[in-house]
């Protein structure tokens, strides 16, 4: 309730200015009426976007089928999302399109490449090529992981052109991670890479990816793009240079005609339980959500150069560094490294270089520059930005305030956008050139799309109280299921109120409608814009075999909005000291990666439980923010242990 208290008190408002409302893909006349068919028929509205915006091979026939919880959308349509992304821009009255730069990329090294769409077609064609001759076929699951490098988006679009399903692993994750999520969608090929360039070092893939093949019976082949040339090994048989394969490649594939429901990808996000859920996106209903959305709240004009810093082995890079905008013929742009190599001005200097139009980032980036300063970003020509977006995680008004004085020099509008690995597009958002924004708030839900705020009991709240944030209707890209998981797809979203998708998110209305996303309510940690699962790192913690037990939980951090503080309970007669400090850490390293290691590590000899001997997170939760117990302790089986970790603070 602080927070809500705080973000009440924001009452600034910033309207779109004039000149980019005129200009913009909706002005305010056509977002009304993109609203009111929205309310009127969500449907109608869907139908709408999917003739304007994709390319159908056959039309369907039904736009939504709904027997909650599962939603087909666009039934009985046919088409293909990498032809929808490439083939399209090169025929008819697009096909000026064929030299117009697709990818725009960046290396970390400072070396870049332009891949334009008719460069993206040779490349993806020829690698759908090598897929099908190293025996991929319809429906077989290619795991990638892979630095950001061009050739995995190729990679991923020769995957959607023959209806492969990719399953992108982020290259930050470890052996263990990796081994996992290939076994659970049960790839039968790896596409990787020797490594890529980090921090001005190159970072192994290869080797992570050989150690998690030590466990994965079903994968039969692996690719391997040459990046960095450091040495690594090859398995005969089984690895394969990319550069091999694609030299002899055909670059003629057709792109198959696919059910508008052929999954497309499933990629792996943190739940509340240790195992992480692989959420399956599937054709027709993603493409038209992502396009549309990406169209409209980017305001994507055909001379733009766009760049989204995210990782493509996260959704938002799934979603907004390719589907959606190479669907809309975009220039996307790639960039492989770390914002602060060589320097702290890196962001900004690619800015400048590439004349970058529309930013999107997250607000852990934003914080970081903030403590950098502003002179790395006065080095800078930023003037040819018109927009910027933040995803992620709740953005606090004085970082939105920041983005907007210093990096939109406050001649942008910012589209604070809410949505999830689940949604797999943008959910609530403003429309930059009709929404008057407040910072801190992502304002309203996309047309089409309803969003609401429930109590406990499913009781929809009165502004401006808080409660859990729902979404009331199915929506094209929403995930089809968990992978293998129907069950734990039941009830984990659509369990608690019926037929309603519960976000996992709190969030409040204000009297004027605006939503203001408070954060996870579940066991799910929100890490630099990162899910991780509370349960997750405690598996890895006590997979350490000097640790009894572990608990873990999120404490709010300045610039990583979250930080991991781990309880930890060693085994009898072990010293809780620094070197089992140094390989508990070692060891999340090993089981998940670098992104969940905790930021602090308590020992203690015991947890507080309840009688049947649940861990009470909410009270370690109060300690570990150095805050009153604010948490009711009347269930508590032993007071003393709360009395020990209290003393030492
Ligand atoms: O808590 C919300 C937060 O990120 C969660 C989804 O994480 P993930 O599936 O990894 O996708 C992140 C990128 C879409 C949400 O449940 N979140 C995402 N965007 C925002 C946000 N919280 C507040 N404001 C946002 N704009």
């Amino acid at each position: 309730m602080d927070d809500i208290e705080s973000l009440l008190k924001e009452s600034r408002n910033f309207k779109p200015k004039a000149d980019f409302s005129r200009k913009a893909v909706w002005n305010p006349k056509t977002v009304a009426e993109m609203r009111k068919l929205g309310e009127k028929s969500p449907e109608r509205f869907w139908a709408k976007m999917a003739k304007e915006n994709i390319s159908w091979f056959q039309p369907w026939k039904k736009t939504l089928e709904w027997k909650p919880p599962f939603a087909k959308w666009f039934v009985g349509g046919k088409l293909n999302v990498a032809y929808n992304c490439i083939d399209r821009h090169l025929e008819g009255e697009n096909s000026w399109r064929r030299n117009k730069a697709a990818i725009l990329w960046e290396g970390e090294p400072g070396d870049s490449r332009v891949l334009t769409y008719g460069d993206l077609h040779r490349e993806v064609c020829k690698f759908a090529n090598v897929l099908k001759s190293q025996g991929v076929k319809t429906g077989d699951r290619v795991a990638i992981y892979m630095p950001m490098i061009p050739e995995l988006a190729i990679a991923m679009l020769a995957c959607a052109r023959i209806g492969a399903p990719h399953s992108i692993v982020f290259g930050g994750f470890s052996a263990d991670s990796l081994r996992d999520r290939i076994n659970d969608v049960g790839a039968k090929l790896l596409v990787t890479a020797d490594g890529g360039f980090r921090r001005g070092k190159p970072l192994a893939l290869k080797a992570t990816a050989d150690k998690a093949l030590t466990g994965t019976p079903g994968v039969e082949k692996v690719i391997v793009v040459a990046r960095t040339g450091e040495t690594i090994e090859m398995q005969k048989g089984r690895d394969f240079w990319w550069h091999d394969l694609m030299a002899d490649a055909s670059a003629l594939c057709p792109p198959a005609k696919l059910d508008s429901e052929h999954p497309l990808y499933i990629l792996y996000t943190s739940g509340t339980t240790g195992k992480p859920k692989g959420i399956l996106h599937t054709t027709g209903g993603y493409l038209v959500h992502v396009a549309t959305t990406a169209k409209v709240i980017f305001d994507l004009q055909e001379n733009d150069t766009y760049w989204c810093t995210a990782d493509i082995g996260w959704v938002t890079g799934h979603s907004y560094v390719i589907y959606g905008m190479l669907a809309n013929g975009a220039t996307t742009l790639m960039y492989e490294g770390t914002p602060n190599t060589p320097a702290e001005d890196r962001f900004w200097s690619i800015i400048e270089k590439y004349r970058v139009t529309i930013f999107y980032t997250a607000p852990t980036a934003i914080r970081t520059f903030i403590r950098w300063g502003e002179a790395h970003v006065k080095k800078h020509d930023l003037s040819s930005l018109r927009l910027l977006g933040s995803v992620g995680e709740p953005i606090n008004p004085e970082a939105w305030i920041w983005y907007h004085r210093v990096i939109g020099q406050e001649r942008c509008p910012i589209v604070d956008t809410w949505w999830q690995t689940e949604t797999g597009g943008i959910i609530i958002s403003p429309l930059p050139g009709a929404t008057a924004t407040k910072p801190g708030s992502a304002t309203h839900p996309f047309p089409g799309i309803q969003t609401a705020i429930y109590t406990e009991e499913g009781q929809e709240v009165k502004p401006p109280n808080g409660g859990l944030l729902v979404l009331k209707n199915p929506w094209p890209g929403m995930l089809r299921g968990i992978w293998g998981d129907k069950e734990r797809y039941k009830s984990t979203y659509w369990g608690k109120f019926k037929n309603v998708y519960l976000a996992g998110d709190g969030a409040h209305k204000d009297k004027n409608g605006y939503f203001w996303i408070m954060g996870r309510v579940d066991d799910v940690m929100n890490i630099s814009g990162h899910r991780i699962g509370t349960m997750e790192v405690e598996s890895a913690i006590v997979a350490e075999p000097h640790v009894a037990e572990a608990a873990v939980v999120g404490r709010p951090d300045e610039i990583t909005g979250t930080a991991i503080v781990a309880f930890v309970t060693p085994k009898q007669g072990v010293a809780p000291d620094d070197a089992l400090r140094e390989k508990i850490l070692k060891q999340v390293v090993r089981g998940i990666g670098a992104l969940a290691r905790p930021a602090e590590i308590r020992f203690t000899d015991a947890l507080p439980k309840t009688r049947s001997g649940k861990i009470m997170r909410r009270l370690l939760r109060d300690i570990a923010c150095h805050k009153e117990i604010v948490s009711d302790t009347t269930t508590l089986e032993d007071y003393s242990v709360l009395a020990k970790l209290r003393n030492e603070e």
